[in-house]
């Protein structure tokens, strides 16, 4: 058991590691928008609810499991009882899932970098991304060829992947002293530009005009827990992963906290960014704020990219710091979603960290092809909306029930608070235990409900069975496997403390 387990550099690399894995696209693509629609500066008090009653508890949870037992999400929930090493090979395979089509929003950053020098995508930038760039076929059925530029920008990811995690966390502890400031100067950089325009404080109000009566409703709630859940990556072993590479007595309540709140001051400072930006736009083309905004893939490729042309100086520029800033922003998840992954590996058959990097590259890197064929878009969007609507929901469901209850969570507390200077009181249980399971029942059961009544984006049902439920469904038989594979066992728990 004296095995040599690597550990971060410093208190601050494994908080900047936390950080970069926390923030990401969802706080510049999903948060503002969520927040605009959900009442406004309103939405930042079930936000700001969320995270103290959910996010924050269960990011305590889960970098405080990892560093007690020292292993990632399988062998730390083998620890609890033998058969739970299935449900963490479960969450763990959730994490590879996502790196393999969150690579691909970075694959099309790379290529628009290239597509900014000459601002391409000319009148129509959405005919552009979707016909230009993605080549996007008809629907899911037509998968189509690989489109050429987009499989060079994987390539790229994947190889920045690889180098950034064949040293394991003490190289990913330099990288992230770049990757995590370098966003934030540039969304600053972004940010002046943005509200010294015309039109600026108009897309400013609509973000932030708080619309009180919606607080009324139930889904507003829900939706902040969905996105404080999302945005501190949490569920999908991520940060099981990073706290085990911690030392014995390092402080988790305070790092916990300061994970927290810094991702969401990134997500709240992207929100003045975007919509200074949408304010500028709607100015120009004499709109409403309404009618420009919209977030995900549209914000990021089409509404973004039609500011930039309008900008009236130094558009090439600018359009370089935002994808750059897309690019610096996604990496550190992506990266933090393998390590979360390939940890499991290096526990239980113990393989060093470079071959694990190469091995899952191998793998990885031709199973995201998928996303950049030509029919590639509908199959990205599939698996991203059942892995993060259905699956991390549940993954993170039974993590609190399996903690609250399996576990001997006072125990735990009580050596938590030795360790740190901020103490947890009876309320992180109180969260843990009844809380948050409840929230995310609620939460599985509308969604599950949503689908019932209307297949997502009127796909055809067959298309969803099996990117959506397959992805989810085929962990759960991989993640047998991985248990029954002989290898090293779980640590046993130590109760006392
Ligand atoms: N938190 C990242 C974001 O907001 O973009 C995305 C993410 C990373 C989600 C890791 C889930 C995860 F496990």
């Amino acid at each position: 058991m004296a095995e040599h387990r690597d550990q971060w550099n410093s208190r601050t690399a494994f908080i900047m590691a936390a950080v970069g894995s926390a923030v990401g696209l969802g706080n510049v693509w999903r948060f503002p928008y969520v927040a605009y629609e959900s009442g406004g500066g309103a939405f930042l008090i079930p936000y700001f609810t969320a995270l103290f009653t959910a996010g924050i508890p269960m990011l305590i949870l889960e970098m405080g499991l990892g560093q007690r037992l020292h292993r990632g999400a399988p062998l730390a929930f083998g620890s609890v009882k033998k058969p739970l090493q299935w449900f963490g090979w479960w969450a763990a395979g959730l994490s590879a899932a996502i790196v393999i089509y969150y690579s691909t929003i970075l694959a099309w950053a790379c290529v628009y970098l290239k597509h900014t020098l000459t601002l391409a995508w000319g009148t129509d930038p959405q005919a552009f991304f979707f016909d230009q760039v993605l080549h996007r076929s008809e629907g899911p059925s037509d998968i189509g060829a690989p489109v050429w530029p987009l499989v060079i920008g994987m390539a790229l990811t994947w190889l920045a992947i690889y180098l950034i995690l064949r040293k394991g966390v003490r190289s990913v502890s330099k990288v992230v002293l770049i990757t995590v400031p370098l966003p934030m100067i540039l969304l600053a950089v972004l940010l002046v530009r943005g509200l010294t325009l015309p039109g600026a404080m108009d897309g400013i109000r609509y973000f932030l005009t708080p619309n009180f009566a919606m607080l009324l409703e139930p889904k507003i709630w829900l939706k902040a827990y969905g996105q404080i859940f999302f945005s501190l990556s949490l569920a999908s072993g991520v940060m099981i992963g990073y706290g085990s590479y911690l030392g014995k007595k390092a402080e988790i309540n305070n790092s916990a906290l300061i994970t927290g709140l810094a991702n969401c001051g990134t997500s709240f400072f992207a929100g003045f960014v975007v919509f200074s930006m949408l304010g500028y736009l709607a100015n120009v083309q004499g709109v409403s704020v309404a009618d420009v905004t919209t977030s995900g893939t549209g914000l990021a490729f089409v509404v973004f990219p039609t500011a930039i042309s309008q900008l009236p100086a130094l558009n090439v520029l600018f359009g370089l710091i935002f994808f750059v800033t897309l690019l610096t922003l996604g990496i550190d998840s992506a990266f933090a979603l393998q390590e979360a992954f390939t940890t499991g590996f290096h526990d239980k058959w113990q393989i060093p960290p470079e071959k694990l990097a190469r091995y899952f590259v191998l793998v990885a890197f031709p199973l995201s092809l998928l996303f950049v064929t030509r029919g590639g878009y509908y199959w990205f969007d599939i698996v991203d909306k059942w892995v993060c609507d259905f699956g991390l929901v549940i993954s993170g469901l039974i993590q609190c029930l399996v903690i609250g209850y399996l576990y001997p969570i006072q125990d735990f507390r009580k050596s938590l608070n030795e360790q740190s200077e901020i103490p947890l009181g009876q309320w992180w249980i109180v969260m843990l235990r009844f809380v948050t399971p409840a929230v995310l029942t609620i939460i599985l059961i509308m969604n599950l409900k949503t689908e019932w009544l209307n297949s997502y984006e009127n796909y055809p049902r067959w298309a969803t069975l099996i990117g959506g439920w397959g992805t989810l469904i085929i962990w759960i038989v991989l993640g047998y496997i991985l248990w029954k594979t002989p290898g090293t066992e779980s640590p046993k728990l130590k109760t006392e403390n």
